[in-house]
């Protein structure tokens, strides 16, 4: 969506302090022994205080509140009996709505000491994203947000997933744009308008550059990679980026 008036700016920052603090609540929480479905109940418990509504639940029919990925998974991990173990590189994605308003968020981790390459990945994946968030400029190419995520990548003997993008946001979770990629997509000529509204969320990883999906038909995973996601929900503006997010 295109942020205009008073209520959408109110509307976007309300859900994203919202799914925001979700997130950083399921972060702090997940410790050795707590299993994945115990962190999602924790996130329906806080939707609904919030009188909010759980995103991947209300579109799509997804078995979650929220997307909990682990290790070999990159995204939209389904909350489980699966228990969480010191060193997991874990991704937490929270996204919602209230009063029609969407947002979306997530964040990669390791679980106490981990390996240094898990570490690393999580990062260069904030890295990637503070670079590409100089780029979300309105009047300027929404690929120049690829170039920069690919290029800290790069910098960093790193990849970057390429089937896996960020998108438009606000009144759904996905719309226009449809994709902003981890890359520099020569074709993508699209200009960044004022007020635009998007989910901006690098993938950053040790090898693979795609993700195939698992026999539950919903978890993207990797065959021998660790992958690192940063996502916010920003409003572009002429005067900066206003992250709903943070
Ligand atoms: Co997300
Ligand atoms: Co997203």
């Amino acid at each position: 969506m295109i942020a205009k008036t008073e209520e959408d700016f109110n509307g976007l920052k309300e859900i994203g302090r919202i799914v925001g603090s979700i997130r950083d609540e399921l972060v702090q929480k997940t410790i050795p022994g707590i299993t994945t479905k115990e962190l999602d109940d924790l996130a329906g418990n806080m939707f609904e205080k919030e009188g909010a509504v759980s995103a991947p639940k209300s579109e799509y029919d997804f078995p979650g509140h929220t997307c909990i990925s682990v290790n070999d998974e990159v995204a939209h991990g389904i909350p489980g009996s699966r228990v969480i173990q010191e060193g997991d590189l874990v991704n937490v994605d929270v996204s919602g709505s209230k009063h029609g308003y969407f947002a979306d968020t997530g964040i990669s981790f390791v679980v106490g000491e981990g390996d240094e390459m898990k570490k690393k990945v999580c990062e260069v994946a904030k890295e990637a994203f503070e670079a590409g968030l100089q780029k979300a400029k309105p009047g300027s190419k929404k690929s120049g947000i690829g170039r920069a995520v690919f290029q800290t990548a790069r910098q960093n003997d790193l990849t970057v997933i390429k089937n896996l993008t960020g998108h438009g946001i606000g009144r759904t979770i996905h719309e226009a744009p449809d994709h902003i990629y981890n890359y520099k997509d020569t074709w993508d000529d699209e200009l960044l308008k004022e007020g635009m509204v998007i989910a901006f969320e690098p993938f950053i990883s040790t090898s693979e550059e795609e993700v195939y999906q698992k026999d539950d038909d919903w978890t993207y995973a990797t065959e021998r990679s660790y992958v690192a996601q940063i996502e916010h929900t920003i409003i572009l503006s002429k005067n900066g980026p206003i992250i709903v997010t943070l």
